[in-house]
């Protein structure tokens, strides 16, 4: 045999909110476009609609909430919240590298930071993870990158919005880029029909990207 033969991927998704995006990747990995299986995933909020998509289609999740962390520590008390964020982390990454031990991790519409303390272990355990960006490589880094390239268009700025998927390094949304997806900024367009073209490539964007990296994973296993 030539082929060399590979057991399909296990991937964990990390999400914060509606998963639109989660169901992109359900779709494609039951579709078998993705080499893979959705194996869990974990969501930063209780109130996640992307944690009944997942139930929707039987998979295993969790709820990792900040919140639960930072309970009865004042918001003025910042050492004592550095703390809490830490073990946040550290509690993440355990939880990951311990129980759930996926091929590889993607973010989802996740919206937590994730540090050092988070990434150093996963590189460690040789567990790859990417993120979905809603805007260009070097544009609109962190929360409301949608809304402030809309703005930017508008205003005549730039002339191209899109989205990227990228590995994740510690500077925020800054990782090397493996799919990028263009549109163009259409003068007096609406700021929903605007999140509605970059969503639409998103949902193609994270699968590209997930079967690059699986195929890297693969490649490396040969
Ligand atoms: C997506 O637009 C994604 O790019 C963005 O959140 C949305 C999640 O949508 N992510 C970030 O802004 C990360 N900083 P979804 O929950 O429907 O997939």
């Amino acid at each position: 045999m030539s082929e060399v033969a590979h057991k399909k991927a296990s991937i964990l998704v990390l999400i914060s909110g509606n998963g639109s995006n989660l169901q992109a990747l359900i779709d494609s990995s039951k579709s078998g476009k993705i080499p893979g299986n959705i194996t869990h995933v974990v969501s930063s909020s209780s109130k996640a609609y992307g944690l009944e998509r997942a139930a929707n289609s039987n998979i295993p999740t969790t709820v990792h909430e900040l919140k639960t962390y930072y309970k009865g520590i004042p918001k003025e008390n910042k050492e004592e919240r550095a703390i809490a964020r830490s073990k946040f982390n550290q509690d993440l990454v355990e939880l990951i590298t311990t129980k759930i031990k996926p091929d590889l991790i993607v973010c989802a519409g996740w919206m937590l930071i994730l540090s050092a303390d988070f990434l150093k272990p996963l590189s460690e355990a040789h567990i790859p993870i990417i993120n979905l960006h809603p805007a260009l490589p070097g544009y609109f880094e962190g929360t409301h990158a949608i809304e402030r390239s809309w703005e930017a268009g508008q205003r005549g700025e730039v002339t191209k919005g899109g989205c990227m998927i990228h590995y994740v390094i510690e500077e925020v949304d800054m990782g090397e880029p493996l799919v990028v997806k263009e549109i163009d900024v259409i003068k007096g367009e609406t700021v929903e029909k605007w999140e509605e073209r970059i969503h639409a490539l998103e949902h193609n964007a994270i699968v590209e990207g997930t079967i690059e990296v699986i195929k890297c994973l693969n490649e490396k296993q040969k």
